[in-house]
């Protein structure tokens, strides 16, 4: 049975107001489907392991929301980051850590904010990971069919063949420029990293050796205190040591054993509200509307507003109006790049 690292230490700034520095999208309901996105994460992995390999990496800031949402697993698996420093970092804490419970241990790796529609077909992705991580060595992603030039993502190139048998990638390109993601498009040759992967410890330990030594001497050091009581101010002493990088940028676009195996389960990375509204239902004049809301005249509208007040809409075409707490923002809805000024300029304003 696979361990499980659940990565939920992202802030999410670009669904601002609604998710804030205190309490990102991985810890809300934002689907509206009772669960939060961590909790969905967590549900969707059940089916394949138990409660007790489920590792969650989060800021010590958001480990009692953490540990609130996910009552199942123990509180020593919920890791506590001092500061941010990006997936690697994040990655290689995990590993370390599992790899001295378990030498022989296969991990899958998932971020906490993403939505999966075919759950089934998920598990079944996952399981095929699972066989194609088994040779030494191999780091497996997991690719998307790709349908714009999104800059936000990594890039998959791989060797074709006509088995369903995992490919090995050519090339891994983090976030290329605009014009690069319009080749790459153009092309049809390359897949989105869908930012999940799947490994042997070893293979990933091995990796970090490799590609990223800096990283690697740091958290092995750590071989007498993790998993003891000593492991926290390790941790605190490490962190304070690395830099900031991505798994993406450290080892994916490095390694020549990365593979991939192609899924087919509808994805989202609920990257921005636009891509929210797009997996929302919507009335009959194409708007989300969740709260207490009256629309007039008004098309292609997500209104989130609260439900102990009325809003009142007319004449909207392709906006966002969402309140949180004391923050009321309207702008276009695909307004995505202006985000981080938004928040940027609000927390100036106190
Ligand atoms: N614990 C922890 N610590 N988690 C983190 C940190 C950190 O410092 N930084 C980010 N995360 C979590 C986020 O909460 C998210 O669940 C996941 O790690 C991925 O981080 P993002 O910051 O969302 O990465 P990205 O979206 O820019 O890019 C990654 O995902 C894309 C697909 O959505 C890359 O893997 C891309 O290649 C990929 O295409
Ligand atoms: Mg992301």
């Amino acid at each position: 049975k696979p361990y499980i690292v659940i990565m939920a230490g992202g802030i999410g700034s670009r669904f601002w107001p609604y998710s804030r520095n205190n309490r990102p999208k991985q810890f809300l309901d934002i689907l509206g489907t009772g669960r939060t996105l961590l909790q969905m994460t967590f549900d969707r992995f059940l089916n394949m392991t138990d409660p007790d390999r489920f590792f969650v990496v989060t800021n010590k800031q958001y480990f009692d929301l953490a540990k609130e949402q996910l009552p199942e697993i123990p509180e020593s698996n919920i890791l506590k980051e001092p500061q941010r420093r990006d997936t690697a970092n994040c990655i290689a804490y995990a590993s370390y850590k599992i790899q001295q419970k378990d030498g022989d241990a296969k991990i899958i790796v998932s971020p906490s904010d993403h939505l999966i529609l075919n759950e089934i077909s998920f598990v079944q992705n996952m399981n095929k990971a699972m066989v194609a991580c088994e040779e030494d060595g191999r780091l497996i992603t997991i690719g998307i069919q790709p349908n714009r030039p999104e800059t936000g993502y990594g890039y998959i190139q791989y060797f074709s063949n006509d088995s369903d048998a995992p490919k090995k990638v050519k090339t891994f390109t983090e976030k290329p420029n605009l014009k690069l993601a319009k080749t790459f498009i153009e092309s049809g040759d390359f897949v989105w990293n869908s930012g999940m992967f799947v490994w042997k410890v070893q293979s990933i330990i091995r990796a970090f050796e490799k590609y990223m030594p800096e990283v690697s001497e740091v958290f092995e050091e750590g071989a007498d205190f993790y998993n003891t009581e000593r492991e926290n101010e390790f941790i605190v002493n490490a962190y304070s040591q690395v830099k900031n990088i991505s798994i993406d940028f450290g080892v994916m676009e490095k390694s020549d054993e990365v593979y991939v195996i192609l899924g087919e389960f509808g994805w989202s990375d609920l990257g921005s509200w636009m891509s929210l509204y797009e997996i929302r239902d919507k009335d009959s004049s194409n708007n989300v509307v969740e709260g207490n809301a009256l629309l007039y005249d008004t098309e292609n509208c997500y209104v989130k507003v609260p439900s102990n007040k009325l809003v009142v809409v007319q004449g909207l075409e392709n906006y966002l109006v969402n309140e949180s707490d004391n923050v009321l923002l309207i702008c276009k809805l695909d307004a995505e790049k202006k985000f981080r000024e938004f928040v940027i300029d609000a927390k100036a304003k106190g």
